[in-house]
């Protein structure tokens, strides 16, 4: 029997995708991955934030290749795919993070491409990053995909429709991707954050997340991304060959309170 020592917790050498790596958890998780010597190929929609990690990453001894693209573009996806097998020769890793939350009460105007623009972000792309990847994710021994969701895909909150469905969305295709690409030995699985300070809740006043933390978050406080960056890494190591199909809430503890 192989000793379970043996398996390798060690991502080093690997070559990991992670989308929206600009700002938040997608920059936290570029941060750790690099740290733990992976090769690292950054992607955002934002040119200078994207560059600016890449600095940040090459000063820390770190690997990486940074891609501004949109991910909706399935053009430029197809691209970037093509340009990274071009630099690295494979793909081991697939973190689909890029996300956006905007509000949607129905009767605005707009709604429709509010929806539109919500679902081709936050879920669309991540299967057309999967597909785009599969033939080079097939090739690794220790293929992984994580797919960032939401804890609002496992609850819902009013006039945000397009996001819960989408994050819902997300949990689904894991699911679904789980059953697919176990038999080819890759795993899929999903993480749910909870509130964490990102570019995305700095909108939301202090005093407003410190009364929602205190009220709901067992923790009693917000999450940092480099908290949800670990759940991550956890799910990408070489060692965690069985854990596939799961869908990990990293919120503090915000989905179990019952009362
Ligand atoms: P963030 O706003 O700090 O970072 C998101 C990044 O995605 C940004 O750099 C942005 O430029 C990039 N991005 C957005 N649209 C893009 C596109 N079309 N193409 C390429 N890049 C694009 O937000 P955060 O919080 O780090 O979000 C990461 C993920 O975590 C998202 O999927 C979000 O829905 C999810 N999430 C965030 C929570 C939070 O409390 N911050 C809670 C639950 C889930």
């Amino acid at each position: 029997m192989t000793r379970l020592t043996t398996r390798s917790r060690s991502i080093e050498g690997r070559v990991a995708i992670v989308t929206g790596a600009a700002s938040g958890m997608g920059r936290a998780t570029a941060h750790l991955f690099a740290d733990e010597g992976a090769r690292l190929v950054i992607v955002d929609l934002n040119a200078e934030g994207v560059e600016q990690v890449a600095k940040e990453i090459r000063g820390a001894g770190g690997d990486v290749l940074p891609l501004a693209i949109d991910v909706t573009d399935h053009n430029a996806v197809a691209d970037a795919v093509s340009q990274i097998v071009e630099r690295f020769a494979a793909i081991d890793i697939l973190v689909n993070n890029a996300g956006i939350s905007i509000p949607a009460p129905l009767h605005l105007e707009d709604y429709d491409e509010r929806w539109e623009r919500t679902l081709a972000v936050n879920l669309t792309a991540h299967i057309v990053w999967v597909r785009r990847c599969l033939p080079h994710l097939e090739e690794s021994d220790a293929a992984r995909i994580v797919n960032i969701a939401s804890t609002e895909g496992l609850g819902a909150s009013a006039f945000a429709s397009p996001y819960t469905a989408s994050k819902h969305g997300v949990i689904g295709l894991t699911r679904s991707l789980a059953m697919e690409l176990g038999p080819k030995g890759i795993t899929v699985n999903c993480i749910c954050p909870g509130p964490i300070h990102t570019g995305m809740t700095a909108v939301i006043p202090d005093e407003a997340k410190t009364k929602f933390a205190r009220r709901r978050v067992p923790l009693r406080r917000y999450g940092e991304p480099e908290e949800v960056a670990h759940g991550t890494l956890n799910f990408v190591l070489p060692a965690s060959s069985y854990i596939n199909g799961t869908v990990l809430p990293v919120d503090g503890g915000l989905t179990i309170q019952n009362t």
